[in-house]
């Protein structure tokens, strides 16, 4: 499989604050695989995407590593790069409320597709159908407030799809919506990735969403990757404490399982306020004076799972 993307040593800061967002991290994609990235709130998850994306808001930069994707031999200059789309967390504030769910779509498809009047309409019927909007026709006289969040969400990747991306980023992209809903957004983004061998990557909270939908995972803890591997490896055998007591803060649904979710003592430092070492020591029940003093590297704990911890948990 060919690499898609590949990230080394990314910071993301806000100088007029002197504040790191991001401190260095590193990770690559596969054409046609998911990274899921995962992480109590706080931890850098959005603006790891949004510098992939070349998105950052206003005052944040970055300010260090590189980001290279896989380029297409046959384009020069930035068209030679994969395009790339992003759908958001909360679908009906980021629609405009002024423009129809077909001028949306239409100028989308003008934009990346060079479509326009009929054959833009058809394109973005063909679009809403295959994200499961039936009555496309009169669906794109439509605004987003007359659309339910599940429905809303279908059209955010319906425009995505208009950008024909090779890579999605889907960043809480079920987080607003009911569970029935999550999981038909969760089964049309499979059957997306597995249709058009788009390269994913994932953010949620729902570690559920992360096992179902991604090939690897990445645990991010204040603006670093701490442990990354296959995902059902990393949901198994998870090395590192503060990957460890995520999982274990899953609440079980087994009726039979009458013990409460662990909590993890403490919060998710600021950025402008982290502990000098592991940023997580403080909280960490394994930590000794060496986690204290500096922050560990990351050392590879399996064939293709690493851990950036000086006491790890054994499999
Ligand atoms: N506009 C901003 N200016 C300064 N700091 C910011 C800004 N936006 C976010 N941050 C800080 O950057 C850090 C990373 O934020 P980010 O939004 O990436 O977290 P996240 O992991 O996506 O969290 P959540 O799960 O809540 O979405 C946080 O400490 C946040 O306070
Ligand atoms: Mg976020």
């Amino acid at each position: 499989m060919s690499k898609l993307l590949t990230v080394r040593d990314l910071v993301v800061e806000v100088p007029e604050r002197n504040m790191t967002i991001i401190g260095g991290i590193s990770f690559s994609l596969e054409a046609g695989q998911t990274l899921g990235l995962v992480g109590e709130s706080g931890c850098g998850k959005s603006m790891t995407c949004y510098a992939v994306a070349d998105m950052l808001p206003r005052g944040i930069a970055r300010t260090g590593g590189s980001i290279e994707f896989a380029r297409d031999p046959l384009k020069s200059g930035k068209a030679a790069d994969p395009t790339i789309a992003m759908i958001f967390q909360d679908p009906t504030s980021s629609l405009n409320p002024v423009h129809t769910i077909g001028y949306y779509l239409e100028s989308a498809l003008y934009r990346h597709q060079g479509l326009k009047g009929n054959d833009a309409r058809l394109e973005a019927m063909r679009l809403l159908e295959r994200v499961g909007i039936d009555r496309a026709k009169s669906r794109l006289r439509a605004y987003p407030h007359q659309f339910s969040g599940g429905m809303n969400q279908r059209v955010m990747i319906a425009h995505a799809l208009a950008a024909r991306p090779q890579l999605l980023i889907a960043d809480e992209p079920t987080t607003a919506l009911d569970v029935t809903m999550q999981a038909q957004i969760l089964h049309l983004l499979e059957d997306l990735k597995a249709e058009t061998g788009m390269g994913l990557i994932i953010v949620s909270h729902d570690l559920g969403i992360i096992a179902r939908l991604a090939d690897r995972a990445a645990v991010m803890y204040c603006g670093k990757i701490v442990e990354t591997a296959p995902v059902a490896d990393l949901l198994r055998r998870p090395a590192h404490p503060y990957a460890r007591a995520l999982i274990a803060c899953m609440p079980s649904i087994d009726p039979a399982d009458l013990e409460p979710p662990v909590t993890i003592p403490g919060s998710v430092p600021l950025p402008d306020s982290l502990p000098e070492g592991c940023h997580f020591h403080p909280r960490c029940s394994r930590a000794s004076g060496e986690c204290a003093a500096r922050f560990p590297a990351p050392a590879m704990i399996g064939l293709v799972h690493e851990a950036s911890c000086f006491h790890p948990v054994a499999a």
